[in-house]
């Protein structure tokens, strides 16, 4: 009989436990699910979702053991979570050139946080599964003409026309491959030259060179290479375990089907987890009493996200902490606040007090992006540079003062020179979003912002340490 270890340092409910509360990986299909998809032949929806759980897992159960002991870890204080990348990932953007810039960005950005917070980081990308989006309004109308809205690379297409918005199952598989292929390079890049912090130098992208920032960044990387030089010297060795770093994945695990068809027990452990990400998160929009992705949620053994939105009331958020984690393990839940400048500061200290007083344990980590979302004059979605950090400083204030930890923080970004978000020391203004917009979905921090608000987080936190 095969031994089965229930982790005492690191508890979650055990199957058996979980099926006395009623859970199982399909469960939630009892609840209210919202934002599925529907599909003409459910026959062949069958089909594809057998075929995906015949094939290897995305991730494995030791790495996602591995990320909750960081999360921890950020959650005490001792740790920072850095989480970032597309809103949404698209097919056509699995391109070597693409990947390795969204990886050095988020390995510069790292790096400053690292020497400026004096911590470790945890890198969690929003990539390698992150395809399916929830939508606001169910059709898009253009010209007079109304179609089903795009809902993610996974689900259907984006171009306008009534063929291409069709949900199509075999898009399911198509992510599941795409996801495998980015996962295998972003695992080889990790592990190689490319991630070493005596290669610093190359993750240089060309496009920042102008940004006016850089020379704090080469400023940082000038004195890491010298004490690493001095450490090394008088070791007379190179220093091991600089020259890999861990990237996990995450995405928000809206698909259910999907994410049910990756939810698998493992050998040797009496959990069952869920393979598709390290990661998966709650949106905004399926986060209500009785939602079908809570009771899905509440049965994998995954550290997971929920986005916290200024609507959240503390009578609401207090229960739900206590089903999604029983144990009151601190590694188990990531709250992600993402509230918009106007509002965090009458919503957050009254979610934080609760929790508080309930004595419950989670990881409080600020997404600054999805409150900040507005639509310019030309009628394009953008977000401003400076309400995005100014929700980020309110919320360093804001923990600071209650003696409450925030743990991370989580962006839309990208490793290009795009023109989505205005702002910033480069100075993208509105009448420059056309030149360069490529998101899909939401406004992304292009590279040279993404080093700036690295290099601002990091100000702002010397600044709190010394007062
Ligand atoms: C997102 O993260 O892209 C998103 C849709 O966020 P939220 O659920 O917080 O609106
Ligand atoms: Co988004």
């Amino acid at each position: 009989m095969q031994r089965v270890l229930r982790s005492t340092m690191f508890p979650s409910l055990t199957r058996m436990e979980n099926t006395r509360l009623g859970w199982s990986p399909g469960s939630w299909r009892t609840k209210e699910a919202a934002q599925q998809v529907d599909y003409a032949d459910e026959e062949h929806l069958q089909t594809v979702l057998n075929a995906i759980r015949r094939q290897p897992p995305l991730v494995t159960s030791w790495e996602i053991e591995a990320l909750r002991k960081q999360l921890r870890e950020a959650a005490a204080g001792r740790r920072f979570l850095l989480q970032g990348g597309d809103c949404a990932e698209s097919f056509e953007d699995c391109q070597e050139e693409l990947i390795k810039n969204r990886l050095k960005i988020l390995l510069q950005m790292s790096v400053v946080l690292i020497y400026s917070l004096q911590m470790p980081v945890v890198r969690v990308g929003r990539f390698a599964g992150q395809y399916a989006k929830p939508r606001s309004k169910s059709l898009e109308t253009r010209n007079g003409m109304s179609l089903p809205s795009y809902r993610g690379d996974n689900i259907n297409d984006l171009e306008f026309t009534p063929e291409a918005r069709i949900p199509d199952p075999e898009r399911l598989m198509e992510a599941y491959r795409y996801s495998a292929i980015q996962l295998n390079f972003v695992r080889a890049l990790a592990d190689g030259k490319f991630a070493d912090i005596h290669n610093a130098d190359y993750w240089g992208l060309g496009f920042a060179q102008q940004s006016p920032h850089i020379k704090s960044y080469q400023t940082i990387i000038g004195k890491i290479r010298e004490a690493l030089r001095f450490a090394e010297t008088v070791a007379d060795d190179p220093i091991g375990g600089l020259n890999r770093v861990d990237f996990f994945t995450s995405h928000e695990a809206l698909h259910l089907p999907y994410e049910e068809a990756f939810t698998r027990q493992v050998p040797h452990s009496d959990s069952i987890y869920n393979l598709s990400t390290h990661l998966p998160w709650i949106g905004k929009r399926t986060l209500f009493k009785g939602s079908a992705h809570i009771e899905y949620m509440r049965g994998i053994r995954n550290p997971i996200g929920i986005k916290v939105s200024a609507e959240m009331a503390p009578s609401d958020l207090v229960p739900l902490l206590r089903n999604l984690n029983p144990l009151n393990d601190p590694g188990r839940i990531t709250m992600i606040t993402r509230m918009g400048v106007a509002k965090i500061e009458n919503a957050l200290p009254g979610l934080i007090d609760a929790v508080q007083r309930a004595g419950l344990n989670a990881l409080w980590c600020c997404d600054p992006m999805h409150g900040n979302t507005e639509t310019a004059s030309g009628g394009i979605k953008t977000r401003r540079f400076d309400n995005i950090l100014a929700e980020l400083e309110t919320a360093m204030d804001i923990h600071t003062s209650m003696k409450s930890i925030l743990g991370g923080v989580h962006f839309e970004l990208t490793g290009e020179d795009v023109t989505e978000c205005v702002g910033g020391a480069s100075d993208v203004g509105e009448a420059d979003l056309n030149l360069r917009y490529r998101s899909t979905v939401d406004p992304r921090l292009n590279v040279g912002q993404s080093l700036e608000m690295a290099l601002r987080i990091a100000q702002k936190y010397q600044a709190l340490e010394q007062v």
